[in-house]
């Protein structure tokens, strides 16, 4: 099942928002790892899948990418990245990545942050992906770490009475599959794999794996947002880096 939360008003309201505050996961955990993990952008042909409101796009143009196509199913988001990331050298397209068709097109890198955990049938996913690589073309994603999504109530921290943080519990983490969240809206949809699946499926379809990050928070991150501190107990994120061997 395909759902597009991020154009339900309240959702998207309300993520907005916290996107423009500059003080997130986003910014001082997740994208700082992604990032780390592109090799060199120069003249690469980039596929951003689940792309949002295009600052990656952005950033691959401004650090070298010589075109990228970004792709995502939310109608607003792909209307703020044209209002905000628009370049001269990237292509906005509202289209799920599940009803993506580039036939004959290769890409030198496909990533994708955040968005992977949305899509229900992973292995028909890494297929696509491997089939619009390039020979040698990388493949970067980050997901929601599985032991986050693994616990069907996705809520982990066991606490005192005073709230407190004791430990994160752990559930359910061979029952893959969907998870549903209240996220600013209840029903917010995610799927849990296992890290064996997420690894395997790469390579049983040919990608070479070459880096995995369980980021922590950047330093700024710890000062800005002192929650992050709890990143060095369990990760939010994992990041993979593959690449095409074909
Ligand atoms: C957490 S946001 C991340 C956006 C962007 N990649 C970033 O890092 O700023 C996840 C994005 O994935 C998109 N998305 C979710 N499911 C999708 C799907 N099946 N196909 C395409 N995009 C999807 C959402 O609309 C949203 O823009």
């Amino acid at each position: 099942m395909k759902q597009n939360i991020y154009d339900d008003p309240k959702f998207f309201k309300e993520y907005s928002a916290l996107r423009e505050s500059g003080i997130t996961y986003n910014d001082f955990v997740e994208q700082p790892a992604i990032k780390s993990a592109i090799s060199n952008l120069d003249g690469k042909s980039v596929l951003d899948l689940g792309c949002g409101t295009g600052e990656f796009a952005k950033y691959c143009i401004e650090n070298g990418a010589s075109k990228v196509l970004g792709v995502d199913i939310s109608a607003n988001m792909i209307e703020k990245a044209k209002k905000e990331n628009a370049h001269n050298n990237i292509d906005y397209i509202c289209i799920s990545i599940e009803d993506l068709e580039l036939e004959n097109q290769k890409f030198d890198l496909v990533i994708s942050s955040l968005a992977v955990h949305y899509v229900e049938d992973y292995a028909n996913l890494i297929k696509k992906v491997r089939n619009l690589l390039t020979k040698n073309g990388e493949f970067i994603f980050s997901t929601e770490h599985p032991i986050v999504t693994a616990k069907k109530e996705m809520n982990g921290w066991v606490k005192d009475v005073d709230g407190n943080k004791l430990h994160w519990s752990l559930d359910n983490y061979q029952e893959e599959g969907k998870r549903e969240q209240h996220w600013y809206i209840d029903g917010v949809i995610k799927y849990h794999r296992t890290i064996s699946t997420l690894v395997n499926t790469l390579i049983e379809n040919g990608l070479v794996l070459e880096k995995i990050i369980e980021p922590q928070s950047i330093p700024v991150g710890l000062q800005k947002m002192p929650k992050l501190v709890n990143e060095k107990r369990r990760p939010s994120f994992i990041v993979i880096k593959s690449r095409n061997s074909f």
